[in-house]
């Protein structure tokens, strides 16, 4: 049995916690229970976070090259108590949401903590959690409902208090995904798993602060499916024509937005797995021409 919990700090656009049961089957099903698990392209590290709760996996490796959301990460693992401090503490207001925005955008100076507070900051008072996005009930504070609407301030303490006691089990990166894909090696053992949820090929641009042109999502497509490339792998993506045809060699699953074992969609997002995993018993693998 696994959880439903969700334990990231972070809301996401397109976050992929309820994955979490899928890729743990695979996980299990392809014996790298124990192992470790990285996600190049993070956010709000949703499945990672249950994997390694929920003691499915040993050790998370957890990178963004978005620096807003790579020190919110630092912060959370290294400096777990003071900003569960902050969170209890710090008053949600419209000063304060410009005070931290502008720190987000680089504007105004702060330490790791302050910084990674910041990002908390944003996720929690925008709307959606787009960090470039507009605050909650408007600026003016006139809509249904205001900033702190989704500023829980005892749950978010809880989840980094869950946090801090794994840190020695979480690693974080601030590095572009290919970079890092090209030397994982050195840090992944051959017991590991690699779950990429890359910027969406169509609506990317418009949610997160880095995104994706064709020639990167390519170019990530190429490296996995190159013979070098040793660590299995799970893809997720919009389903893109552009991107079923990149991984046209690779195992697929097209699912709706939630995967349940007993169901079989087709849907608006598809998955790809590396040549040696064996997908998800029920799920409906089929090989894209
Ligand atoms: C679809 S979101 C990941 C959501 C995540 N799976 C979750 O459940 O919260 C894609 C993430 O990739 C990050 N990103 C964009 N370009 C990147 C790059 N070149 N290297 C690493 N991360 C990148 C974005 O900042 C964003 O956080």
């Amino acid at each position: 049995m696994y959880s439903n919990k969700l334990f990231t700090p972070l809301r996401y656009p397109g976050g992929k916690a309820s994955f979490a049961p899928l890729i743990a089957d695979v996980i299990n099903n392809n014996k790298l229970a124990g192992g470790h698990y990285l996600e190049p392209y993070a956010g709000g590290a949703g499945v990672a976070l249950v994997l390694l709760m929920d003691g499915v996996v040993r050790h998370i490796h957890i990178n963004d090259a978005d620096p807003a959301v790579a020190v919110f990460w630092r912060a959370a693992v290294r400096e777990t108590a003071e900003l569960i401090k902050l969170v209890a503490s710090e008053p949600i207001t419209m000063d304060a949401w410009h005070h931290w925005r502008s720190m987000m955008l680089g504007e105004t100076e702060g330490t790791q903590l302050e910084r990674g507070f910041a990002t908390l900051f944003m996720n929690r008072t925008n709307r959606s959690g787009i960090l470039k996005g507009g605050v909650i009930g408007g600026k003016a504070q006139s809509g249904t409902y205001r900033l702190d609407a989704r500023f829980m301030r005892d749950e978010l303490c809880l989840r980094l208090e869950r946090i801090g006691l794994h840190a020695g089990d979480i690693s974080i990166y601030e590095e572009d995904a290919h970079k890092l894909l090209l030397r994982c090696h050195q840090f992944l053992p051959s017991t590991s798993l690699i779950y990429l949820d890359p910027p969406y090929y169509v609506k990317g641009a418009g949610l997160y602060r880095n995104f994706y042109r064709h020639d990167d999502h390519a170019q990530i497509a190429r490296l996995l499916g190159s013979r070098r490339f040793r660590r299995p792998w799970i893809v997720s993506y919009d389903n893109a024509q552009e991107i079923r045809m990149m991984y046209s060699y690779a195992h697929s699953f097209t699912y709706g937005l939630r995967y349940t074992a007993q169901q079989r969609y087709t849907g608006s997002e598809v998955m790809f797995f590396s040549e040696r995993l064996t997908p998800p018993e029920q799920a409906q693998v089929q090989k894209v021409a």
